[in-house]
């Protein structure tokens, strides 16, 4: 059984004040709430006062992005050792924004992906294609290679740790949302990959996110889908009803 994880990515967005406020607010609709994981990802400024208001609750934490040394003359950047100090389990990494905006490479995500595995950080590791590449039928292309670059050289047991988020570019803050269905295929597709770089038990196990425009009107559909074990929401993440709806879904609710 794959357990649901509901992600809140919130990206560059809320002061110390607002995200504190926040998640004192989103604690109260999680409580006694286990059937599935609630994970946010604050940026990193406010991480340390968010772990002290969610600890004992249902929310995890989760880093952004990371380093891929544990400590050094790496000005501004943010290692794994100081996420999991502060109580992170999580970390998004090779998110596109960092793919296009900030140029990592597979190559980089690869090492930020060992590292995560190094210090017990769960990675939430992105992959999708941009619309270029839709529409020029290569998205199973892109995600081959993002998904066997990026996990070149970890171990079996590195992987069943991770989560992977689909997350199809052209989908991501513009409203337009991957068909449920073809969401789906992607993930099977994904599956697969997995299946025939590791092995069918770890396929199976695995769970993978859809990302990209989800909002409290399309989640049940989504997640009505046979591989879709999760959502990764940006900007619907930012606002207390709209993620709560996303994470108290139909399925789940009529349960
Ligand atoms: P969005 O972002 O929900 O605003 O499209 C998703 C993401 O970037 O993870």
């Amino acid at each position: 059984m794959r357990k649901p994880i509901i992600a809140g990515n919130w990206k560059m967005n809320k002061t110390v004040k607002k995200a504190v406020d926040f998640v004192t607010e989103l604690k109260k609709y999680f409580i006694g709430y286990s059937s599935m994981e609630i994970v946010i990802c604050p940026p990193f400024t406010a991480l340390s006062d968010v772990a002290k208001v969610i600890e004992g609750s249902n929310i995890k934490l989760g880093g952004q992005n990371m380093y891929w040394e544990s400590v050094g003359a790496f000005t501004g950047e943010i290692s794994p050792l100081m996420l999991a100090e502060i109580g992170c389990e999580y970390v998004i990494i090779g998110h596109s924004e960092r793919r296009q905006i900030l140029n990592e490479t597979n190559e980089i995500i690869n090492m930020k992906l060992k590292s995560a595995s190094t210090y017990r950080l769960k990675p939430i590791f992105c992959v999708g294609e941009n619309i270029e590449e839709r529409e020029a039928g290569k998205a199973e292309d892109i995600v081959y290679e993002q998904l066997s670059k990026g996990l070149a050289d970890l171990s079996k047991d590195d992987v069943s740790k991770m989560v992977i988020a689909y997350e199809p570019i052209w989908a991501i803050g513009t409203g337009k949302t991957a068909t449920p269905e073809d969401a789906n295929a992607i993930h099977l597709f994904i599956r697969r990959i997995i299946g025939n770089l590791y092995n069918k038990q770890l396929a199976s196990e695995i769970r993978i996110q859809y990302g990209g425009s989800v909002r409290p009107d399309n989640i049940d559909e989504l997640m009505s889908q046979s591989d879709i074990d999760g959502v990764l929401v940006g900007g619907a993440s930012l606002d207390t009803n709209s993620f709560v709806r996303i994470a108290k879904f139909k399925r789940e609710i009529e349960k």
